[in-house]
This record gives C-alpha cells, sequence and structure tokens, in this order.
C-alpha cells in the first residue's frame, strides 16, 4: 500500500481494486501522470476520466454539487454510483481528464483498499476500468495481470478466497449537470427505479447521441470471441455460457439459480475465461431477464457484441 500510494504521488499508474471492477489509477491533478492512462489502455483521448475521491469535501472543491446530488451523495456515497457535475473553473483537475467537457465524472468508492490508496495517496485518483480500451473489464487481479501485463497491481488478498469480491460490473453514471433532467448514461446496481424512488421523480436511461459518455458509443466491454445472445442451445464451435434453466455448458452458468447478481458477479470473469480459450469460437450467451441489474448486464453484452 506504501508503496502504491507513492507510486500515485509521483506521477506513476497504479491499478486498485473498487466494489465495481479494477480501476487503472494516476493523480487526476497530474497531467503527465493522467495522459499515462490513455497510453496504456490505447484509449481514445475523448474519452473522459472518472475521478475518485475519499471525501465529499473534495467532490465539492472540483464540482458545482446541487441539492440533488447533496441527496445522491447522501444516500449512495461510497457506492458504486458516478455523478456527472460541472467542474469548477478553478478546479485543480488535470485537463485530459474530461477530454474537453465542461463537466466531470466523479465517484466515492466503497472498497477498502481503494479508500486506503485514497486517503494515503491524498490526491483524487483519475481511473477508468483496468482493462486495453474496448476490452472486458477486469475483476480479478490476474486479468489484469494477462491482459496489461506492465502495469503495476496493488491487489485485493479477499479474492484468493472468495473469487471476484463485490459487485463485478461498472458504476451507475448519472447525469446532473441539469438538475431539473437528472439522467442515467450507464445502467449498473442503482437501477432506474431505485433513483427515482429517492429523487421522488421519474429518472430515466438516455443514450445520448451528442456523445455525452464518449465511451458508450462504440463496441465496448468485447471480448476477442464473437458473441451470439439470447441462445437456447448451442451450434458449432460455440462455447456456452449459461444463466438459470438455460444450462448452456457444464463449466460456465452465470448463475444456476437464477440470481442477477451472481450473474453481474461472474460476468466478466466467465468471458475473460472462454476468451482465452485457444481457437476460434463463439460464445453462446442465454437470455437475460431485462429488469433491475439485468438491464446493465444486457446493456454491456449488447456492446460486447456489436461489431
Ligand atoms: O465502476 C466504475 O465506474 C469504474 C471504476 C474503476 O470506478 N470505472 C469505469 O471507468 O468504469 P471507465 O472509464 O471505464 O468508464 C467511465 C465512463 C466512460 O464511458 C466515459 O465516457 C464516461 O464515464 N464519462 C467520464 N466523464 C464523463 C463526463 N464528464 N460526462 C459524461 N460521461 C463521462
Ligand atoms: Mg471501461
Amino acid at each position: 500500500m506504501k508503496e502504491a500510494a507513492y507510486k500515485i504521488k509521483s506521477g506513476e499508474l497504479v491499478a486498485f481494486p473498487t466494489e465495481t471492477v479494477y480501476g487503472l489509477g494516476a493523480n487526476a491533478y497530474n497531467e503527465d501522470a493522467v495522459r499515462k492512462i490513455y497510453s496504456a489502455k490505447g484509449r481514445p483521448s475523448n474519452n473522459p476520466l472518472i475521478v475518485h475521491i475519499a471525501n465529499i469535501e473534495t467532490a465539492r472543491e472540483i464540482a458545482h454539487f446541487n441539492n440533488e446530488s447533496e441527496i445522491l451523495a447522501k444516500h449512495f456515497w461510497p457506492g458504486p454510483i458516478t455523478f456527472v457535475l460541472p467542474i469548477k473553473e478553478n478546479s485543480k483537475i488535470a485537463p485530459s481528464v474530461r477530454a474537453g467537457l465542461d463537466t466531470i465524472a466523479i465517484r466515492m468508492p466503497a472498497h477498502k483498499i481503494a479508500m486506503e490508496l485514497l486517503e494515503k495517496s491524498e490526491v483524487p485518483i483519475a481511473a477508468p476500468s483496468a482493462n486495453p480500451s474496448g476490452y472486458i473489464s477486469a475483476t480479478l487481479a490476474s486479468h489484469i495481470r494477462s491482459n496489461l501485463p506492465e502495469i503495476y497491481v496493488l491487489e485485493d488478498p479477499d479474492e484468493k478466497n472468495m473469487g471476484v469480491n463485490n459487485y463485478g460490473l461498472e458504476s451507475t453514471i448519472v447525469d446532473l449537470s441539469d438538475p431539473d433532467n437528472v439522467k442515467i448514461l450507464r445502467y449498473g446496481f442503482i437501477t432506474p427505479e431505485i433513483l427515482s424512488n429517492v429523487l421522488g421523480r421519474p429518472v430515466e436511461y438516455i443514450e445520448d447521441m451528442e456523445i455525452k459518455a464518449p465511451g458508450m458509443l462504440e463496441k465496448h466491454y468485447s471480448p476477442k470471441s464473437k458473441i451470439r445472445l439470447n441462445a437456447t442451445s448451442l451450434e458449432e464451435y460455440e462455447i456456452g455460457l449459461g444463466f438459470f434453466e438455460y444450462n448452456l455448458s457444464e463449466e460456465f452458468n452465470l448463475s444456476k439459480s437464477g440470481n442477477l447478481e451472481e450473474a453481474a458477479k461472474n460476468l466478466y470473469n466467465m468471458l475473460q475465461l472462454i476468451d482465452a480459450y485457444p481457437g476460434e469460437k463463439t460464445i453462446a450467451i442465454a437470455p437475460i431477464p431485462n429488469v433491475g441489474i439485468g438491464l446493465a448486464i444486457n446493456d454491456r453484452l449488447k456492446r460486447a457484441s456489436s461489431s
């Protein structure tokens, strides 16, 4: 931990666990450090990053917090939700973090190691998911070692016993820059229903064609293998990824009991495992109910399968 915090302070990259997926972090105040993220991932420079913070005061220093953000922060932070807010003009955030936008994405992670890293390095940490751009996100340290071997990884010791910890899917992103028109830019564990209940009015998912979340529009979360969705049986050269009663493979079922949370947790790891099998193949994935966290799972699968 000491070494990792030192690396962040001195402008180096550190991959660290969060309650969603592993992040590839750099000091958000240091432009050179942030640029290293883009080059390590091969990420297009117009795709902004999320700033991770340890306390709400830092968030208020960086962005204009409105009433809605205060309510949601009180309710959900630390936790798997990211706010998009107008950035403060005098903020010290390095320009590359927001890639030319006048808003900034911020989140407070609910993970002991992430929090400790933030506290010990004493700066906000800009971090996208720790995967090569466009590829499946990392939910285990081993995914980073395979896919970004140069990167220093602060490993979550718990995952040795428990496998993938926590949620296994990226945070919900909510655009709060216009408080009269709060919208979801990326589905996650905090569903439209939950957000609507907390704010007392409808909050909907908007696929924003004006590139509100540029990373969302491209092919994303994709294995090298092809993907076939809503598969109920296997064809030739396919490896199955089952769900519930659609037990398409001996080895890989996202949740035999049909539990969507369990499916979210298993999704990226199982995709990475199947993708690592030699030879050309298609991953045939069973239908996933489009409710609750299923919205986020199906959203990722749709992007993963688009070409
Ligand atoms: O759970 C998560 O959110 C993980 C962990 C590491 O915190 N991070 C993550 O980061 O998923 P990334 O970079 O893979 O996805 C961030 C998304 C991108 O689609 C990006 O375009 C969008 O957030 N984004 C960042 N800043 C934005 C902004 N100012 N306005 C709209 N979208 C933004
Ligand atoms: Mg990502």
